[in-house]
Parts: structure tokens; C-alpha cells; sequence
């Protein structure tokens, strides 16, 4: 038995088959125990030497049971810290980059341009009430260019902006009769309209204010001139064309030269070599006395510019709603802009 028992011990490979092993002998049911309890039917003069060799086989068996296990156990920590390793030289994986938004990205650009000429951003709240969006822009109620603005109204006296002109009026009033005043205040501003490729019910514009003693149109033009050579190419023009709004008198609105075919004509600007990109015009004196500036003594311009559209002619950009679709197939083009 113990010749057996240790042969077979002896070649024992994996922990399971040593626990058989050891059942198979040392177990209730094991061979070696069959043996002990086999000795009540010896005599008295056998038991002792059949009990000793039996304890030597016991013990023996145990022992190369224990090696065993021990080495297997080292085999198994071998294994773990194996696996586990860990190669500290080896070259880091990269991360999936992120990008900035084109929308972002433009606002960004068009920021520093003005503040390239000394301007400020300010800021303001989307949802507005009807004071500033309307009233103090000298659009009183019932008039009918508040149509020119589809809103949505949350209460009688709130809605969300139409426009980011309410800045110019609740920046007046916190600057309380300073001068100069020299703000660009980018913002989402919200029209109920039906998206679609050139219109959405959200785009983004960004607001101009300038004030201070003698601001004269001519200011006006030579900013806006300024601001397209640096965002459109030193050779881009602009031209002014008489419009209507109610905050400014007179009114403007301004187009670029194209920057695609040089002015002779294409199909970004349907062939008149124009593109329009915003509204302007001398700030109306009934708006500077409710920002509380008087009119005889100050003057000012004030710009706005839907940023969707100028970075739809500045990428080639066909739809609009590709700004919010968040294809990351569109979006990840202008990573490297
Ligand atoms: N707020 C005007 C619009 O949304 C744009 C504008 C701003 C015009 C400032 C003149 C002066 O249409």
C-alpha cells in the first residue's frame, strides 16, 4: 500500500487529483483506514506492530500529501503574479480625442477678433422677459415688428429670447451712464419657426453695443470691415444696405463680398458675388434714454450676427440642422480646423 500510495503521489499534477489521492487513502472510507479498523481481529502481540507501520505509512503519506500541496500553491502564485504583470515600459494607449463644436469654435474665432479691438463679453439670461427682449428695445406691445419674431412665450411676461439684443439694454443700465461701452455678447436665442435647412426654432447670434461721445456710423462701417477681413480673408468688402429695426435709426443690413468666387458670382451667393451676415445700425436714441444715456450727448451702434449662418458660409456648411443632428461623422470634421 504505502509503495503504491507514494508512486502514485509522486506523480500527482494538479491539486484535484491529490485530493482524490488523499481521500482514496486517508479518507474515512480510505484504504489505510480499512486497514486500522481491520485490526480489531488481530492479536494482541500484532496489533502493535501493525498499528506502528500502520502510523509510519500514515505519516509518510502525509507528508508527501503536504509537499505536494505546498508546491502547487507556489505553482498557482507563480501563475497569478505571471498573469498579473504588469510591463511599466510599455508605450500608453491613446484616448479618444474630443473636438470643439464648429459653433463653438466660430464663436470663439469671432471673440477674439473683437476683443483683438478692445471689447468685452457679456453675457445675458435665455429666457427673458418681455421688458428686455421687446419693450426696452422700443418694440412696445402691438407692435407689429414683434412679428418679425416669432416667439415662445412661457407666461404673459416671459419667454425665451428672441434675439440677443436684450443684453444691449440690460447692459446700459448696469454700466449706469458709463462710457465707453464696448461689448460682444454671444447667446442662444429661440424663434418659433419649422427647421428646416436654413431655419431653426434655436441658433446662436452674437450682439455688438458700442457707446460713447461721437460714435458715428462711420465707426460702424470701419468695425464691421475690420471684423470680415480678419474672419472672411483681407481681401473680403462689405456693403451696407438700408433696412429696419426698431432699436436702430438708421438701420443697415451688411453684406461680404463672396469669399468663394471673389464677387463674380457663384451658388453659395447665388450669383450676386454678396452674402448677408447681419444687422446693424445706430442705436435708436429712444433705447440709449431707457439705458440711461442721453442722447444729446452719447451716441452709439449696435450689430447682431447669427453665428449659424456665417459658419455655414465659412465651411460650406448646406443645412443647418447639422450643427444639432451631432453626427459625429460632420462633427469630427472640424477637429482640425
Ligand atoms: N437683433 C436683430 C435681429 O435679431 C439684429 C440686430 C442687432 C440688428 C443689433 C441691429 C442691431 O434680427
Amino acid at each position: 500500500l504505502k509503495v503504491e500510495a507514494l508512486e502514485k503521489l509522486r506523480e500527482v499534477q494538479d491539486p484535484q487529483t491529490l485530493n482524490d489521492l488523499r481521500v482514496k487513502y486517508l479518507g474515512k472510507k480510505g484504504e489505510l483506514t480499512e486497514v486500522l479498523r481491520g485490526m480489531g481481529s488481530l492479536s494482541a502481540e500484532e496489533r502493535p506492530v501493525i498499528g506502528q507501520v500502520a502510523n509510519t505509512v500514515r505519516s509518510a503519506i502525509e507528508e508527501i500529501i503536504s509537499a505536494k500541496q505546498e508546491a502547487f500553491q507556489e505553482q498557482e502564485t507563480l501563475k497569478r503574479l505571471q498573469a498579473e504583470k504588469v510591463d511599466v515600459t510599455l508605450p500608453g494607449r491613446r484616448l479618444p480625442q474630443g473636438g470643439i463644436h464648429p459653433l463653438n469654435r466660430v464663436i470663439q474665432e469671432i471673440e477674439d477678433i473683437f476683443i483683438g479691438m478692445g471689447y468685452h463679453v457679456a453675457e445675458g439670461p435665455e429666457v427673458e422677459t418681455d421688458h428686455y427682449n421687446f419693450e426696452a428695445l422700443n418694440l412696445p406691445k402691438n407692435h407689429p415688428a414683434r412679428d418679425m419674431q416669432d416667439s415662445f412665450y412661457l407666461t404673459e411676461e416671459l419667454l425665451m429670447r428672441t434675439q440677443t439684443s436684450p443684453v444691449q439694454a440690460r447692459t446700459m443700465l448696469a454700466m449706469e451712464g458709463e462710457v465707453p461701452v464696448k461689448i460682444i455678447c454671444p447667446g442662444k436665442v429661440f424663434r418659433r419657426d419649422d427647421d428646416d435647412a436654413t431655419h431653426s426654432f434655436q441658433f446662436h447670434q452674437i450682439e455688438g453695443l458700442v457707446i460713447g461721445p461721437n460714435i458715428r456710423m462711420s465707426d460702424l462701417k470701419g468695425t464691421l470691415q475690420q471684423f470680415v477681413k480678419e474672419m472672411f480673408g483681407p481681401s473680403t468688402g462689405i456693403r451696407l444696405r438700408p433696412s429696419f429695426f426698431p432699436f436702430t435709426e438708421p438701420s443697415v443690413e451688411v453684406d461680404v463680398s463672396c469669399f468663394k468666387c471673389g464677387g463674380h458670382g457663384c451658388r453659395l451667393c447665388k450669383q450676386t458675388g454678396w452674402l448677408e451676415i447681419l444687422g446693424a445700425g445706430m442705436v435708436h436714441p429712444k433705447v440709449l434714454e431707457m439705458g440711461g444715456y442721453d442722447p444729446e450727448k452719447y451716441s452709439g451702434f449696435a450689430f447682431g450676427m447669427g453665428v449659424e449662418r456665417i459658419a455655414m458660409l465659412k465651411y460650406g456648411i448646406d443645412d443647418i440642422r447639422n450643427f444639432y443632428f451631432n453626427d459625429m461623422g460632420f462633427v469630427k470634421q472640424f477637429r482640425g480646423v
